[in-house]
């Protein structure tokens, strides 16, 4: 059922000011979780769900994302020169095929719902999947090859959501939940970052959506909203009138790495979970937390 899901938007112009002085002269979407940069841990995410056209709306000083994802034939031969093949290979592995890659730029901070209507004649007239990068999911398997499922089960809209304690209900786009369906739910109603007393449920909006097409006709008349923003909440909800929408409760969980706390966390779950380093590591951190509760 639906479109096959070919094309995804990663939107990566945000300044990144909780993170100075790291991010003065490096996108925050190459800060590092362990040793991937975050936005090498997204496009993974992309990959392994079956999108194979990864287009970035990147802006002023995010040049580094571009040569991120190019082949670097110096270091490449320095690596196959040394016998470094293990590292030689994982490089190889992680770089997107010739011409699946395209960046445009967002020319002004008009929100992310703006952002992603800069992408508009890029995705061209097909459903398409948007990622979030600031959003980390740790998972078994990713969260937008989990989204695919349900997109493939009922088509329409998908977004995945996640609990949220009411404490943090504030930062997110808030989703009402209606009939329960096999492996989501129909989604009633949607609140961009609403009071916990406004809220229509304790479900937030993640940052991974499957879209159609049509949102890009909603956005380009969209007015600003919360923050003065453009936002895609605000689309989403008028989308609603004439198209379906899916919540997706994904198994996993995700790390909000906009913040410090979230970013730390992620670095934590993500070490922890790796074989070459995790049982180190989780020795490592148990003397730390041992210091501090002695
Ligand atoms: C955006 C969305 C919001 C969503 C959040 C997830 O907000 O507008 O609905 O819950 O991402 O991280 P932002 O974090 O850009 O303010």
């Amino acid at each position: 059922m639906g479109r096959q899901i070919k094309k995804a938007v990663f939107p990566v112009a945000g300044l990144g000011t909780r993170f100075l002085p790291a991010t003065k002269a490096m996108p925050k979407e190459m800060l590092t979780v362990v040793d991937r940069p975050a936005i090498q841990i997204v496009v993974d995410e992309a990959r392994e769900a079956g999108i194979e056209h990864f287009i970035f709306v990147t802006g002023r000083n995010k040049g580094v994302i571009e040569d991120h994802f190019d082949k670097q034939y110096e270091l490449e031969e320095t690596l196959r020169q040394r016998g470094k093949i293990k590292e030689l290979t994982l490089l190889q592995a992680d770089l997107p095929g010739a011409g699946q890659t395209s960046f445009t730029r967002q020319q002004e901070p008009l929100g992310l719902g703006h952002a992603v209507w800069c992408a508009r004649d890029l995705v061209g007239g097909e459903p398409f999947a948007l990622l979030l990068p600031d959003v980390l999911v740790h998972a078994e398997r990713g969260c937008l090859a989990q989204m695919m499922d349900v997109y493939n089960a009922h088509g329409g809209n998908i977004i995945a959501v996640e609990e949220v304690p009411r404490e943090r209900i504030h930062n997110y786009g808030i989703v009402g939940v209606g009939e329960e369906l096999d492996s989501a739910f129909r989604i009633t109603g949607m609140v961009e970052k609403p009071t916990a007393d406004e809220a229509p449920s304790n479900l937030m909006i993640l940052g991974r959506y499957i879209l159609q097409p049509e949102i890009f006709d909603v956005l380009s008349s969209q007015d600003p909203g919360s923050g003065g923003e453009i936002q895609i909440t605000d689309a989403m909800i008028s989308l609603m009138e004439s198209q379906d929408f899916f919540g997706c409760r994904f198994e996993g969980r995700s790390y909000d790495c906009g913040d410090k706390i979230g970013f730390l966390t992620a670095n934590v779950a993500f070490a922890l979970g790796r074989e070459d380093i995790g049982p180190n590591f989780l020795s490592a951190l148990q003397d730390i937390l041992k210091d501090q509760t002695s």
